[in-house]
């Protein structure tokens, strides 16, 4: 059966959308869970539906001060899911280097870097479980999103290479690659569509768009011991989109 108990799992952008999913299971499969993100107000309701046993840490993952109280506060992890991520379409020709920050910094950069930080800090137990959210636009790109693809791409590398060199204390990496999922980011990506683009759009999806819950399953699954034996590998998730020929 699948159980969390007595874990500790740091999960970051637990303050809305798949991180406050992720969060929820998490704690009602028993682990002790530490919600990351910037906004007190989102993380406090999110706590709010939690057990006692749960805690949240403020903090804007691109900030240094506040990055580096977030490693400090953290106790021993048997699991991180870093869920943290930023969506903004920009056609090429108008990226700056602003904008390439901007993404990667969230994306990736807080990724790696808290990657790197724990293992330094020896905030991972031996057997720990990694889990990064990445997207299918990282192998499918879409018009504009090519700092978000890039980005995702990008991450995927860095899970297995992170998977090979912490393979000897038995610590896991994974990557679940989602296609589109209903949150706040779905609302900005629908946005930036004409409504019956759109609808053509997503009547793509043989089982339709995903719930946050749908991937916050997987996640539970592969934070779990029932998977000790995966490591290195991507899950896509993108209900048939991609067996769809019809697609455009
Ligand atoms: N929804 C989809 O269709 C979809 C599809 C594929 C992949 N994904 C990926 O799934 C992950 C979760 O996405 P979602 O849909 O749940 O998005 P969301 O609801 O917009 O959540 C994004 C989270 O990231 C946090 N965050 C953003 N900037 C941050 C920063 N500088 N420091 C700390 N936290 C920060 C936000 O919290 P605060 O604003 O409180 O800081 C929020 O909790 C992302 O990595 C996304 O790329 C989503």
């Amino acid at each position: 059966m699948l159980n969390l108990k007595g874990k500790t799992i740091l999960v970051t952008g637990a303050s809305s959308g798949i991180g406050a999913c992720v969060a929820k299971l998490c704690d009602d499969l028993g682990a002790n869970v530490i919600l990351t993100a910037r906004s007190k107000a989102k993380l406090t309701e999110v706590k709010s539906k939690l057990s006692e046993r749960s805690q949240v840490i403020v903090a804007d993952l691109t900030d240094e001060n506040e990055f580096q109280n977030l490693i400090l506060n953290l106790t021993a992890l048997d699991g991180f899911v870093h869920c943290a991520g930023k969506i903004q379409p920009f056609p090429i020709k108008f990226i700056k280097q602003k904008h390439i920050d901007e993404i990667f910094s969230v994306n990736l950069n807080s990724a790696i870097l808290l990657s790197s930080n724990l293992l330094k800090s020896k905030k991972f137990k031996n057997g720990a479980s990694v889990v990064f959210i990445s997207s299918i636009s990282a192998e499918f790109p879409y018009m504009g999103g090519a700092l978000y693809s890039a980005s995702k791409s990008a991450l995927e590398s860095f899970a297995r290479s992170f998977a090979l060199e912490n393979a000897s204390m038995k610590i896991r990496a994974n990557i679940v690659s989602p296609a589109l999922v209903k949150t706040e980011m779905f609302e900005q990506t629908k946005n930036a569509y004409d409504e019956a683009d759109f609808e053509k759009f997503i009547s793509h999806y043989p089982l339709g768009v995903g719930e946050p819950q749908d991937v916050a399953n997987t996640i539970a699954f592969l934070l779990s011991d029932l998977s000790k034996w995966i490591t290195g590998t991507t899950i896509r998730m993108d209900g048939g989109l991609l067996l769809n020929s019809k697609r455009d």
